[in-house]
């Protein structure tokens, strides 16, 4: 049979990680059938924190968890890793200038770059959520040369889940019935959510959003705003950063890298751009992809508009400069 699927999760006594255990412990997303073997990498001083997590997986007493081990290491953290969720991050503080934000990030993601390089299996599979996303994927890439760069993805599901409940809640139907939405480019206010490709199955009838919406305003204008601004609502009411949502988002990207998208349906995902779309090489990107037998191919001969155009390179070109600061903040490491 199959050995343990060997599982890292960075800043895995925060908040996201604590929404995030149990679907992964339980078998939500690698399937029933798969043992695991579970890393819990942070920082030293929250060790004792990570104690308690250990306790409660633990007390959860799950049937295919062969193995957790809490480390502040990243040489323990990467050993022999099959998958790897990077959710912990430097969160941007109060007056802090996005390359601030960004040289704080690279201090922590190029190391563990060269950790992961240097410990991990090859077919590691990797999930950047701690943001800003893309970019500390980017340098997450930059420091695995010999990581196939297929392997490295960061999560824009959220934003994609996010578009689907809002086109769901705003025609009454359920999440399940809206297909085909796309976030293109950055996980940030700057993101593409576009509902041109998504249908929804109204009584039984597959239809394209817009002419169900009727209402190409509220989607040119309220959709793309209120998606792109959905993090930043969550935060002013909360007090604290989207977890639930997140976490379960993880789960969908990673469930959908191991078992595969349905036919004719895409999701989203940050990907190293092979160029597609006129989309810089190199950069870490937002796309429609398809996966099939565990390999992710972005979703080609879309149609794009003007209007479209100009939103997607707005987004890319702030990921160019965020890529432009964080490269400046690695040449001066
Ligand atoms: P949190 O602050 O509750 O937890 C973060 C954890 O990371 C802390 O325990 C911290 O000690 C740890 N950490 C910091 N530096 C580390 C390092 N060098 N190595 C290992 N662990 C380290 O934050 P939360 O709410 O769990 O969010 C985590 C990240 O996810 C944040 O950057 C947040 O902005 C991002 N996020 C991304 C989303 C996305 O859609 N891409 C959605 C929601 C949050």
């Amino acid at each position: 049979g199959k050995g343990p699927l060997r599982i890292v999760i960075t800043g895995a006594a925060g908040q996201i990680a604590y929404s995030l255990l149990y679907q992964i412990c339980s078998g939500d997303v690698f399937g029933q059938e798969q043992d695991l073997i579970v890393n819990l990498l942070d920082i030293t001083p929250m060790l004792g924190v990570l104690q308690g997590v250990v306790m409660e997986i633990e007390d959860c007493s799950l049937p295919l968890v062969k193995g957790v081990f809490p480390t502040d290491s990243v040489e323990v953290a990467f050993k022999d890793i099959d998958v790897a969720l990077f959710v912990g991050a430097m969160p941007r503080k109060e007056g802090m200038e996005r390359k601030d934000l960004l040289s704080a990030n690279v201090k922590i993601f190029k190391p563990q770059g060269q950790a992961l390089e240097k410990f991990a299996k090859k077919t590691c599979k990797i999930l950047v959520v701690g943001n800003p996303a893309n970019t500390n994927c980017f340098i997450l890439a930059q420091n695995a040369p010999s990581i196939p760069r297929e392997n490295f993805t960061c999560l824009t599901r959220l934003d994609h889940n996010r578009a689907i409940g809002q086109i769901a809640s705003r025609l009454k139907i359920s999440p399940k019935s809206v297909k085909n939405v796309i976030i293109w480019g950055n996980h940030s206010s700057t993101q593409f959510p576009d509902a041109r490709s998504a249908t929804v199955n109204v009584n039984g009838k597959e239809t394209p959003a817009y002419d169900a919406l009727k209402d190409d305003n509220w989607l040119k204008n309220d959709f793309v705003s209120i998606v792109q601004k959905r993090g930043a609502a969550v935060i002013a009411a909360r007090k604290l950063s989207s977890a639930m949502s997140a976490a379960k988002a993880i789960c969908d990207h990673m469930r959908d890298w191991w078992f595969g998208t349905k036919d004719h349906e895409f999701t989203s995902m940050g990907l190293i751009s092979d160029g597609s779309y006129g989309i810089e090489k190199g950069l870490v990107y937002s796309y429609p992809v398809q996966i099939k037998d565990g390999k992710i191919s972005i979703v080609q001969d879309l149609k794009i508009d003007d209007w479209s155009r100009d939103l997607m390179d707005k987004t890319q070109k702030e990921l160019i400069e965020e890529k432009n600061d964080a490269l400046k903040a690695t040449s001066t490491e």
